[in-house]
């Protein structure tokens, strides 16, 4: 495949949006009403109930974005770099999860994960074995019995395996048991969030409503509005986006920005940035099938190939697949069975100029098609051996945001942080520099959040509030 460039577009590209001073105030304004957004909103509206937290989401709804495209699947925290913010929020984001599902009733079933490997991939199994065993507990775990290991894996025997699951190729020898891998009800989930929101002191949902443009605040002393502190100056507009007339326009001042905005989300930062500092995104479609036929009788757990690693090692070293985790099987609550994600990626058309028109490109895409479906079934057979082609249908699909290209070696989650004044000059900080710290006006960008973005929700959560936010401009306005 070709090397293609990221996406840099920047929201409100075209200029269509003028610029328009606030009317009102607001604390926390959070932007996107996925799992992660949701996640912050509720823990900043519990946190600070005398202040005001507001989520912003376009859709009429939560989670219709790539929360509610996914595999449902509660990581336990296998796959990445000891010391990476995916391992850290994946294992925090477990624990809370289930906690949460357990609280207060949201579906969610404790199925474990087989990662099954044939002969060659022993090596690998073993290695992610060894990297669990020594994983420590991550940051504001509560009290926990020291001897019991944060993440638990087996490595069972080509029997065990095949007596766990009698479809199994014979070319699978052995495979390493997850059981803390479950599935959840995301949309559960994200309900029990809102409800949590909508029932604090100073939480509210607001819902069809798209951000459209954003400038940093600097106050001047000649305005009282602001009450002497930096923020945000925060344009939205409500209203069915398809609609031929406008919406309704408003003005907030938002002491306090975080944008969980998915896939959208370094369009924010790059309407602040110049050209060359732009944040390019990519776009990972994966696309799922269900399955209907022979070959998985009585399939009970989630079962994971080995990344390919055998020819992966020709091409790059030791380095394993971290762009995706093969396609795999997993099951839902209803028990119904499907295959996926596989990963493509996918472009904005070519000679398009970077605008707005091509920010949300990735919404064609959303059709899954047939001509994935022998690659897939080729994948499959490779471990389930008794599945037919005639049974694979194209499900679903969808997109991942990503920050390193086709190629690309691991990309953790990012939290940036950025201040208003870095962007007064019109320059724009190049990594987010903490110059303003103390005077207010965060902005909290969460860029990358690609799996195990849905397990980890509950922990990024706690890491924006607890660890990332500033609290003393936060405790000091109130
Ligand atoms: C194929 C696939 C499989 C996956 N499987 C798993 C899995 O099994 N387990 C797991 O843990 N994770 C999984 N993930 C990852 C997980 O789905 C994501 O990390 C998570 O859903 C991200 O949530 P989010 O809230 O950051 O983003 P989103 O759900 O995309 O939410 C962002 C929201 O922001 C809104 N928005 C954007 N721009 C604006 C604006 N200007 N104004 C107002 N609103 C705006 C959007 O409408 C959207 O609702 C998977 C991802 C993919 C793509
Ligand atoms: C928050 O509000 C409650 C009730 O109105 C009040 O008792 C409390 O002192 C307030 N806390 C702060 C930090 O302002
Ligand atoms: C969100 O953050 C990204 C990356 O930091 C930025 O490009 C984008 O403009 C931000 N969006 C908002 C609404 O702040
Ligand atoms: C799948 O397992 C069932 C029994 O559990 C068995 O009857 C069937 O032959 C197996 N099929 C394949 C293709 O292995």
């Amino acid at each position: 495949m070709q090397a293609r460039r990221g996406l840099a577009a920047a929201l409100n590209g075209s200029g269509r949006f003028k610029y328009k001073s606030p009317e009102s105030v607001v604390d926390f304004l959070v932007v996107g009403g996925g799992v992660v957004g949701l996640a912050v909103a509720q823990r900043l509206s519990e946190r600070f109930p005398n202040k005001s937290t507001f989520l912003v989401e376009r859709h009429s709804r939560a989670g219709e974005e790539t929360s509610s495209r996914n595999s449902e699947v509660i990581h336990a925290g296998l796959y990445y770099p000891p010391d990476s913010l995916k391992t850290r929020l994946c294992l925090r984001g477990r624990q809370m999860i289930y906690d949460r599902c357990q609280k207060y009733n949201i579906p969610h079933r404790k199925t474990g994960k087989l990662v099954v490997a044939e002969d060659h991939q022993r090596s690998y199994i073993e290695s992610l074995h060894a990297k669990a065993l020594k994983l420590s507990w991550p940051p504001h775990s509560p009290s926990h019995n020291p001897t019991h290991n944060v993440l638990p894996t087996e490595l069972i025997s080509g029997d065990k395996v095949h007596e766990m699951e009698p479809n199994l190729s014979k070319n699978i020898v052995a495979a390493l048991w997850s059981p803390e891998t479950g599935i959840v009800d995301s949309h559960g989930l994200m309900e029990s969030l809102e409800k949590d929101i909508m029932e604090s002191e100073g939480g509210a949902l607001v819902y069809s409503t798209k951000v459209v443009r954003v400038d940093p605040f600097i106050p001047s002393s000649s305005s009282n509005l602001e009450g002497g502190n930096q923020g945000w100056v925060v344009q939205t507009v409500t209203g069915d986006p398809s609609a031929a007339s406008e919406g309704e326009s408003d003005v907030m001042l938002a002491r306090t920005l975080i944008n969980a905005s998915g896939l959208a989300s370094p369009l924010i930062l790059n309407s602040l940035l110049p050209p060359e500092s732009r944040i390019s995104m990519f776009y990972g479609r994966g696309s799922y099938a269900s399955y209907k036929g022979p070959g998985i009788s009585g399939i009970s757990h989630l079962i994971y190939p080995c990344p390919d690693t055998a020819s992966d090692r020709k091409s790059k070293g030791n380095s394993v697949n971290f762009q995706s985790l093969g396609t795999h099987l997993t099951l839902d609550l209803q028990g119904k069975l499907r295959f996926g994600p596989d990963l493509e990626w996918i472009f904005p058309r070519e000679g398009k100029e970077e605008d707005e028109l091509e920010m949300d490109f990735w919404q064609g895409h959303l059709v899954p098609s047939e001509e994935r479906l022998r690659e897939m079934y080729e994948a499959v057979k490779s471990y389930l051996p008794g599945v037919e082609f005639d049974g694979f249908q194209p499900d679903y699909c969808g997109v991942r945001p990503k920050l390193v290209g086709p190629g690309g070696g691991f990309q953790d989650f990012v939290i940036r942080v950025d201040y208003p004044e870095d962007f007064v000059d019109g320059k724009g900080s190049k990594d987010g520099r903490r110059s303003g710290k103390g005077m207010g006006g965060q902005m909290i960008s969460l860029l990358g959040i690609e799996s195990p973005g849905l397990t980890s929700s509950l922990g990024i959560a706690e890491c924006v509030v607890e660890d990332v936010l500033d609290k003393t401009s936060a405790d000091e306005t109130s």
